[in-house]
């Protein structure tokens, strides 16, 4: 595809190099501009609307065009635009995200480290794990546990840990200290007869039998996020969290879960650890910290390990870690306000009243012909697409059914993510129930438009 020479698109492909891209075919069909948004709608360049399925990226929780962040982070700039937290320094403003933050945390998550993003959130808590083992005198401690389809981020140890093997690929990765346990997908995984508990109780027997097989000495942390957003709003069939949290007690295993997409209301609750009676011993958080509008991530934990750094880091002379913008004034001050906002809007309560229309309208699509499976929690839904509803076959990656609905639905005025033939959906959590009404409206059209090209294509 040809762009006019001077546009955004013909621009944009001369020096900017796309994330999670096939870089190939953006070279031939230009990228997407999008120009601005308001409320739960974003524009393209050419004023065309979308409403935003997927929240950014699971992050713009408040929707766009929030005046009063941009104020907090303009407010900010001006009194102090940076002030680092190293050396012993501090700020106001992260004093008062500290507080917050671990005011509304999950018991016994007192203590805080900022960075940027959530692979740098989930990769120093690997750091601090490491930190751990070699003051406790178990350098062998190290071994990461996490699961196939499991998204942790994507710097080097975050990646690794992340089951995600199109990012493995032409890396050289996972490093090797990183186990990868089964995706938890009841639908696509279980075998005939086995009810969801049952297959909970196999995938928790499987967890014991690797911990026992690398040995329980040598594993420094499970990772896991509460429902696997990477993997398309995996929602963990009954009985899975209590079934392995019971293997996490019994070899005493430190247990990270990671909020970074689930936090802040997207189950319906603040923390997807309540939803689904989780007993995080870290955590990570991250997107919806700040509703998207400025880049800071957090990682909780208590005061045990910090007992520990406090006596490595004596020791070492320094505790050597961090990074530069870690507690960045602006981030925290957009974030401070973000947290305000959500206690003044009674954030929690609007989700649990919207929630159930959007699983009651999305689970009704469970009856379209393309859709296998139909699962969800809160604000955060999957579609699971399938080429026969009876057997569970997947059609021939070839099809790219997913992207077709993808791409169906942008045209409908709709912004969701195909990963692989699995729809996700996460509009953002201030969304109405009118908006809700006609979100499903236009996946409904997006899914009848890829069922006929589908037709077409094996007619
Ligand atoms: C559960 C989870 N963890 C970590 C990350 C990585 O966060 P970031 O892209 O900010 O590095 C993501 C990103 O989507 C995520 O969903």
């Amino acid at each position: 595809m040809t762009h006019a020479p001077n546009s955004w698109q013909a621009r944009d492909l001369v020096h900017h190099v796309h994330p999670q891209t096939d870089l190939a075919v953006i070279r031939e069909t230009g990228p997407v501009v999008i120009e601005r948004g308001q409320g739960v709608f974003i524009y393209d360049e050419e004023g065309r609307e979308y409403i935003d399925g997927i929240s950014g990226l699971g992050c713009n929780s408040l929707g766009y065009g929030h005046k009063r962040l941009a104020q907090a982070a303009s407010d900010q700039m001006e009194a102090l635009a940076f002030s680092p937290t190293f050396y012993g320094r501090t700020h106001p403003k992260v004093v008062e995200l500290s507080e917050a933050l671990t005011d509304i945390a999950p018991e016994g998550l007192s203590r805080v480290l900022f960075q940027c993003s959530g692979s740098e959130a989930n990769d120093t808590a690997i750091k601090l794990l490491w930190y751990r083992s070699e003051a406790m005198g178990e350098p062998q401690r190290k071994k990461i546990i996490g699961r196939i389809r499991g998204y942790h981020g994507n710097t080097i140890a975050s990646v690794s840990l992340s089951g995600q093997p199109h990012m493995h690929a032409g890396f050289g990765l996972p490093l090797p200290m990183f186990r990868h346990l089964s995706n938890p997908n009841y639908y696509r995984f279980h075998v005939d007869g086995e009810s969801e508990e049952e297959f909970s109780g196999r995938m928790a027997q499987e967890f014991e039998e690797l911990v026992l097989a690398e040995g329980p000495d040598t594993i420094a942390a499970f990772f896991a996020e509460p429902v696997m957003g990477g993997g398309g709003a995996l929602v963990p069939p009954a009985g899975y969290w209590d079934a392995m949290q019971a293997v996490i007690r019994k070899y005493n295993i430190t247990f990270l879960v990671d909020e970074v997409i689930a936090g802040f209301g997207r189950t319906g609750n603040l923390w997807a650890s309540e939803t689904f009676g989780l007993k995080p011993d870290m955590m990570t958080c991250a997107k919806a910290l700040s509703a998207a509008h400025l880049p800071i991530s957090a990682l909780l934990f208590g005061e045990e390990l910090h007992d520990i750094m406090v006596d490595q880091s004596n020791r070492n002379g320094v505790f050597g870690h961090g990074y530069t913008y870690a507690g960045h004034p602006v981030c925290a001050a957009v974030a401070v306000e973000t947290l305000k906002i959500y206690e003044e809007i009674d954030y929690i309560g609007h989700i649990r009243r919207v929630a159930p229309r959007f699983m009651e309208l999305m689970n009704e699509l469970a009856d379209h012909p393309l859709v296998g499976e139909a699962r969800g929690v809160g604000l955060f839904y999957g579609l699971e697409l399938v080429a026969d509803k009876t057997t569970r076959d997947p059609f021939d990656p070839a099809m790219k059914v997913g992207e077709m609905v993808m791409n169906a639905a942008h045209q409908h005025g709709l912004y969701i993510r195909a990963i692989g033939d699995r729809i996700s959906c996460m509009p953002p959590q201030v969304i109405k129930l009118a908006e809700i009404e006609e979100f499903v409206r236009r996946l409904t059209l997006a899914l009848d438009d890829a069922w006929a090209m589908v037709h077409k294509q094996v007619a």
